[in-house]
């Protein structure tokens, strides 16, 4: 923690001021310090909404960072060095992974060779944003990243106990493409967006939930969608084990294997005549 506070560039800047200025410059300047020891330095007790021009985007985890600190409450100026700690702190993902999520994040950033991005960049449709989010509308209805109440209740009707399963949170994210493609004539969902989304749906039982069995808590999720916060107050703790790429690459599989509509044994028996078998020899053999 000591040195952390020595390479935190606001504790220099405090530090070089106390070396030369006067008792009273220090004491002016502890408050200002003060207020800026919480970016990037968050907990999960300190809480504060975003207030007018600070950035929030579709991404409820890292709103929920930037509104408890562990990012800049301002949403803006999001590097590797914030991204990797910010995730490390809250939510006890390695090094590896933190660098490799920034990475991907990048592009969010018009701007070549980006050093940063900012919670409004992940704003931009179909970069990183995408249609058929599970708490956010479509940008073709409007608002692409703010919290909206019907689509999470479009989403929530599949979060049928309050321990939800992979194949709820599937069947969630199922229901919500199918909802979309049937209602928005610009409806994009690519592969590369199937693997970002996969992830996604992942993301709650990676922050809150059991890695191995793929079962979390529905209060602990809802609360953490509904309102931006870790769900401190409803006794989560941040995992003790280390979140590593191999574990997110694990829980994906399942969830990929959950979102498909084929069960796992074969329960029908086609008979040789039945119409339906009749057409899948037809479509062999044209
Ligand atoms: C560098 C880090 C991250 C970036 C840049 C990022 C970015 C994004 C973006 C752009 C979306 C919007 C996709 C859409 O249109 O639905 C999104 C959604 C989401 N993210 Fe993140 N994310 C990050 C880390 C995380 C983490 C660590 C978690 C939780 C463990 C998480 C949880 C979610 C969830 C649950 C959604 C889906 C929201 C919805 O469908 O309504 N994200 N993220
Ligand atoms: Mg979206």
């Amino acid at each position: 923690m000591a040195i952390e506070l020595l390479e935190c560039p606001v504790f220099d800047w405090t530090y070089g001021l106390m070396m030369w200025s006067s008792y009273l410059s220090v004491i002016l300047a502890l408050p200002l310090a003060f207020a800026h020891y919480h970016d990037g330095h968050g907990s999960p007790s300190h809480w504060k909404p975003p207030g007018p021009g600070d950035f929030r985007g579709p991404c409820p985890m890292m709103n929920t960072l930037a509104n408890h600190g562990f990012l800049p409450h301002d949403g803006k100026n999001l590097t590797e060095k914030t991204v990797v700690q910010a995730l490390k702190s809250a939510l006890n993902f390695n090094t590896s992974l933190g660098s490799l999520m920034f990475e991907m994040a990048i592009v969010a950033n018009p701007e070549p060779n980006a050093t940063f991005f900012t919670l409004d960049h992940l704003n931009r449709h179909n970069v990183l944003e995408h249609d058929a989010s599970l708490s956010r509308s479509d940008a073709y209805f409007g608002n692409n990243h703010i919290f909206n109440r019907t689509i999470f209740d479009e989403t929530r009707a599949y979060w049928t106990d309050p321990i939800l399963t992979p194949n709820m949170l599937a069947n969630s994210k199922l229901a919500r493409q199918i909802n979309s493609r049937a209602s928005n004539p610009q409806y994009t969902f690519t592969s590369k967006t199937e693997a970002f989304s996969i992830g996604e749906v992942s993301a709650p039982i990676v922050a809150f939930g059991n890695m191995d069995s793929g079962l979390v808590n529905r209060t602990l999720v809802e609360y953490f969608f509904e309102n931006e916060r870790l769900p401190t107050d409803l006794g989560w703790k941040k995992k003790q084990e280390v979140i590593s790429l191999d574990d997110i690459v694990k829980l994906s599989q399942m969830i990929t294997q959950a979102t498909s509509l084929l069960t796992a044994k074969e329960g029908l028996v086609v008979r040789n005549r039945d119409l339906h078998a009749g057409f899948s020899f037809a479509h062999q053999h044209s």
